[in-house]
């Protein structure tokens, strides 16, 4: 039986640790740790996702500062707030939320956060900082997927990983903190050939295709550990929907480790978002 690695409970733990260390930055410096969350528009899914980030905030001790923006905001305007927000020293990380209306240039706006306050590494200096092993903070889930291959596997040196899906803030940065550690990295995406013969060789599996059910039992070598990004939507039989992963999880039993959807990556996507705000303000002030 494999092991079910418990994001919910990593995430809980580690969320306990950004408090303490919330308590002592304030102790030592008398700042709180500030994180703004910009929103444009009324995306549903989007609003989940803020309200959660804002309420994880208040848990952990640091401020939120949140922006509502209606749907019709110009990019400059955008862009002014998050010159003021770069500018303002009670904000350590700054947040926007994507995806952003069609006629606001996403790429114009993530560019413009000051890569010190990017705590969702998504601005190329921190991109760039992660592909060069040299700092900077770290795209939150692909953090997350670290922390739990972490919880079961002492040494990653070596092993063969393999990674579904090349997107920007998944699989590539993955397979740059799996090659940091000197995994051997196979990037997949849907031109690949051979999906599941390249699966049976790999050691460690991401699975971040967003593709339910994709990763099949006999994909899987025996003793394989299993990271499950995926998380679909789907009409489930009683009415209501569910969530699914990309992988089969009743058929990868015989893995040595698989995180469960919901309640495996998801959690720990927080607990690193809050991690990041935490080292964003300890590096701003020294
Ligand atoms: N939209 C979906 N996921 C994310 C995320 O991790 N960060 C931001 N800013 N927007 C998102």
């Amino acid at each position: 039986m494999a092991e079910r690695i418990d994001g919910r409970a990593i995430a809980a733990g580690l969320e306990d640790e950004v408090a303490e260390q919330v308590r002592a930055l304030a102790a030592r410096t008398g700042v709180t740790p500030g994180l703004a969350v910009v929103l444009v528009g009324r995306d549903p899914a989007s609003e989940v996702y803020v309200a959660h980030k804002i309420k994880s905030c208040r848990k952990v001790g640091i401020r939120s500062f949140e922006h509502r923006l209606p749907e019709n905001t110009t990019q400059d305007a955008l862009l002014t707030l998050i010159a003021r927000l770069n500018a303002d020293p009670e904000v350590h990380g700054v947040l926007v939320q994507v995806p952003l209306p069609a006629h606001i240039d996403e790429g114009a706006v993530l560019d413009a956060i000051d890569p010190g306050k990017d705590v969702d590494g998504f601005h190329p200096v921190n991109v760039g900082r992660l592909s060069t092993g040299t700092g900077g903070l770290i795209p939150c889930t692909p953090l997350g997927v670290m922390k739990l291959i972490d919880t079961v596997i002492d040494d990653i040196t070596g092993l063969d990983a393999v990674v579904i899906g090349k997107s920007n803030i998944v699989g590539k940065p993955i397979a740059m903190l799996l090659l940091e550690r000197e995994a051997t990295v196979t990037v997949t995406h849907i031109e690949t050939k051979n999906l599941p013969d390249l699966c049976r060789k790999a050691d460690i599996i991401v699975a971040a295709a967003g593709a339910p059910r994709l990763v099949k039992g006999w994909w899987v070598k025996p003793g394989a550990v299993i990271i499950d990004v995926g998380i679909t939507r789907i009409p489930g039989e009683n009415g209501k929907d569910r969530l699914v992963g990309d992988v089969a999880f009743d058929e990868v039993q015989h893995a040595r480790a698989v995180t469960p959807v919901p309640g495996g990556v998801g959690p720990m996507t927080i607990a690193c978002l809050l991690a990041n705000t935490v080292q964003a303000a300890e590096t701003a002030l020294g």
